[in-house]
Order: structure tokens, then sequence, then C-alpha cells
């Protein structure tokens, strides 16, 4: 059976390639792992999708979705070869429905596209990653990915309504609907946000939009240490205070942003806290008193920004911290493992240590940074791509990270998604709870052709 010819019938010539120059392309995301796929497909719309999956599933050939590869955990990397689902062409903003609070978009549509096209209305899609410029909407569902805002907003799947899903077999289903609320079944929505692929693939969804807030500050605290910075993120949530965003830059973070923007001159502290604060400018006043005694005893600095040209470009810097890593050592890469954690909240100030005692235990610099006030932090580590001990090193101390994070009550992937990185931490993490998801994952994929080698299913 000539394969590629059957796929270039339903996709279009130029739209379905084994070239291998392409293939090489759709062999990796933004993760260390690869897997060279036999296909790459460009479909162009829901129709297409449902037929691929027929076939698909008829000849038994597995199929990877992929949006744009910001994923960091191999989520999108066809390991069994077969086709990658390139699905970053369909992305239409297909409706802004103000008055039902919503709006329907295809998988492609780039997350950041959305908020600007929201921003005139005075409205927004609150789950803020820190790759909106580049991750796809339809990856984000996928991985119930979220970012800086969770802490006040929620995740992803606070926010999707309706998805129009794919299945394996080719039949097309909406998990959801238009309406804001539904007690009719099961929660499909939610089975399909942060499978990652193994379930169907999306080809639209409706998403709750909220009014942008009217004020917005941002304040900057320095701590000597990240345990005290853990600390007083604790004290300013029991305080009642909320924060927008609440994140920490710990020592080496702070010097790589100063490299990345001069401007931005964050002082040197051994961790710096980030809070944002919305709502009325009354109410963030009020936040912001609250937020200040809570610091002042414990930090040693605190700066204000209201000035929105200079929130704007901490905000930025901040988002590239994950890229402006490299800067801080051009002989050393940064790999990424073990860096999504989630603990309890109230767990924050250990797991801060114990990081760093697993620093010195593999001697390897650990960066802290991350979503602190919802429990995320993202542990970066770097290494000299050509030390085979380092290599072994650094997947010790990822696998420590891993392990403490679970002792903590906590989780091994908190918004980057599991893929195939950290899919032999489902059975600890997750118990048994792991056999009724493979029982799942049998029922709606019986042949296993969807993102196989994924979750741990
Ligand atoms: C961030 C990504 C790495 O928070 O999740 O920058
Ligand atoms: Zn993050």
């Amino acid at each position: 059976m000539d394969v590629i010819k059957k796929l270039q019938k339903i996709v279009g010539i130029d739209r379905a390639t084994t070239s291998p120059v392409q293939l090489y392309c759709y062999s990796s995301d933004s993760s260390q792992i690869r897997g060279t796929p036999d296909y790459v497909v460009r479909p162009q719309n829901t129709e297409q999708v449902s037929q691929l999956m027929r076939f698909a599933n008829k000849h038994g050939i597995p199929v990877t979705a992929r949006g744009a590869g910001t994923g960091l955990a191999g989520g999108a990397v066809a390991l069994n070869g077969g086709i990658v689902l390139d699905l970053s062409g369909m992305d239409m903003i297909l409706d802004i429905d103000i008055n039902n609070l919503q709006v329907a978009i295809e998988p492609g549509v780039i997350h950041s596209r959305l908020n600007k096209a929201l921003e005139p209305k005075g409205f927004f899609f609150p789950p803020d990653p820190g790759s909106s410029e580049m991750c796809t909407l339809g990856g984000l569902i996928a991985n119930n990915g979220s970012g800086m805002r969770t802490v006040k907003y929620g995740t992803t799947k606070n926010y999707v309504l309706d998805l129009e899903v794919v299945m394996a077999d080719g039949s097309v289903i909406n998990t959801g609907s238009k309406t804001l609320k539904s007690s009719a079944g099961y929660d499909l929505t939610r089975l399909m946000v942060g499978s990652e692929g193994t379930l169907g693939i999306i080809t639209k969804a409706v998403l709750k939009i909220l009014p942008l807030p009217k004020a917005r500050t941002v304040m900057l605290a320095s701590f000597k240490t990240p345990e005290l910075a853990g600390d007083v993120v604790v004290k300013t949530l029991s305080a009642g205070v909320i924060p927008s965003a609440c994140e920490i830059l710990d020592r080496v973070t702070v010097e790589v942003l100063n490299a990345y923007d001069p401007n931005i001159a964050i002082p040197d502290a051994g961790a710096t806290i980030l809070f944002e604060l919305d709502g009325t400018k009354g109410s963030v006043q009020e936040q912001a008193k609250v937020v200040e005694i809570v610091c002042k005893p414990l930090a040693s600095g605190i700066r204000i920004a209201t000035d929105r040209e200079e929130m704007e470009e901490i905000w930025s810097a901040r988002r590239l911290v994950g890229a402006a890593i490299s800067r801080i050592n051009p002989n050393k890469v940064r790999v990424y493992v073990g860096e999504d954690i989630g603990v309890p909240i109230k767990e924050i100030p250990r797991m801060l240590k114990l990081v760093q005692s697993i620093s010195k235990e593999f001697d390897l610099s650990i960066m802290t940074y991350g979503h602190i006030g919802d429990g995320n932090l993202h542990t970066g580590m770097c290494i000299d791509m050509l030390d085979n001990e380092q290599w072994e090193q650094l997947d010790l101390a990822a696998d420590k990270i891993h392990r403490t994070a679970i002792m903590l009550g906590g989780t091994v992937s908190a918004e980057h998604g599991i893929g195939s990185a950290r899919s032999r931490y489902m059975r600890l993490e997750r118990g048994d709870a792991l056999d009724v998801m493979i029982l799942i994952k049998r029922a709606l994929d019986p042949k296993g052709i969807l993102n196989p080698g994924k979750l741990g299913v």
C-alpha cells in the first residue's frame, strides 16, 4: 500500500511529505527527546483529520499531534514513527462572543494572538504560559498548560467549555457546549484536557474569557535566601491576598535577567519574589499594603512598579528566562529534566531547601524560578554536553527532585506535561489511578495509535 499517496489524497499533495529534511525538522520538540516520524501531514480542517484518523486506525499507523513544538517533555515527538500531524495551520479565531463570555478557536492559534485580539474589547484569556508568543492553544489545552496567572486564575482546564475532538477511529465528537456550566454526564472535556494527544485530536475549542482588570501593579521583594522568600509567599497567601502572579527568581535567575536586559536592574539577592496584583485601583492598593506588611520584616528590599512600560519590561524578561539561561555560560546547555515540579503551598519552603541540598549532593548548579504562588517551581540545570559524568549527575539529580516532590504530596509535572520524559513516575505519583487511565486509553484507542509511548498508558 502506498501510504504517502493516500495521505496526499486526503490533504493535498503539498501537505503530506516523506522528505527526510522535513521529517528531521519534525523529530523533536523543545526537550532533548528525539524520534523521527515516517510522514508529516499538515491538515487544514476537521474533515481531513477525521479521514486521516480513519485511515491510520485501519492500518495501525501511529499518529502524533503537534502544535508549535514548544513542549518540554517530548509530548509531540513521534517515538514509534508513523504520522506527525502538524495542526499549526488550523489557526483561525472562529468567534469572539463577548455576550457569552467565550471565544471559539482552532488549535493552531498562537496564545498571544488570542489575547491581542481580546485586549481592545476589554477581555482576556487568563492562562499565561512563558511561551505565549510561540505556543499554540491546542498544545496548551492538550498539556493543561498554565503559567504565570495560575495562583489567582487557575489553569487551562478551568477555561475550556467545549472541545471538538476527532477520536482514534475518525469519529468526531463535542465534549461540552456553549453553556458556562453543565452537569450532563461524564466530563469528557476535562478528560481530554491534559491527555497529550493520547485519546483524540483536538480540532476546535470553546474557551471562557474574563474582563481585563482595571488596575495592576508589580512588586519586587528581595530576600537573603530562597526559604525566606518561600515563607513570605505562604504568609501572603494566608493573609488573604491572592496575587494575579507570584514568581520566584533565585540569585542565578536574577543574574540571567540582568544580563539579558541591564535596564531591568533587579537587585542582587538570594531570591526575589515578583508579585503582581490586579483588580480595581483601590483593591490593588489595599493588597499592596498587605504584601508590604508581610514582606517588610523579612525582605532586604522592596521595589514597586506601577508604570505600564516598566511592568511590561519586567514581564517580557521573565518570560524569556528559560531561553536566556544559555547566556550564563556559553559552554553549557540547559537540559529540560526535573524542571516542572509542583508541591502543596505549605511545602514550598521545604522544597526550596531540599533543591539546594540536591544541588550540593550532585555538584550541579540548579537555578530555581517559576510560579511559586501555586507551588510550581522550575529547577533549571545546565551542563557541559560533552561531559558524560555531568549527564549522569543530571539524571540522578532530576530523579531525586521528582521523588522529593512526590514525597511532599506534589507532582512531577505542574504544567509542562508528562510526555515520555516523566512517564516512569506516573505509577509512583498516581498509584492505582494509572490503571484506570490505562483502561480509558484502551477503550478509546484500542489499537494504541494515538501518540504511543506517552503518559505511561
Ligand atoms: C516558564 C516556562 C518554562 O515558566 O514554564 O518560563
Ligand atoms: Zn512555567
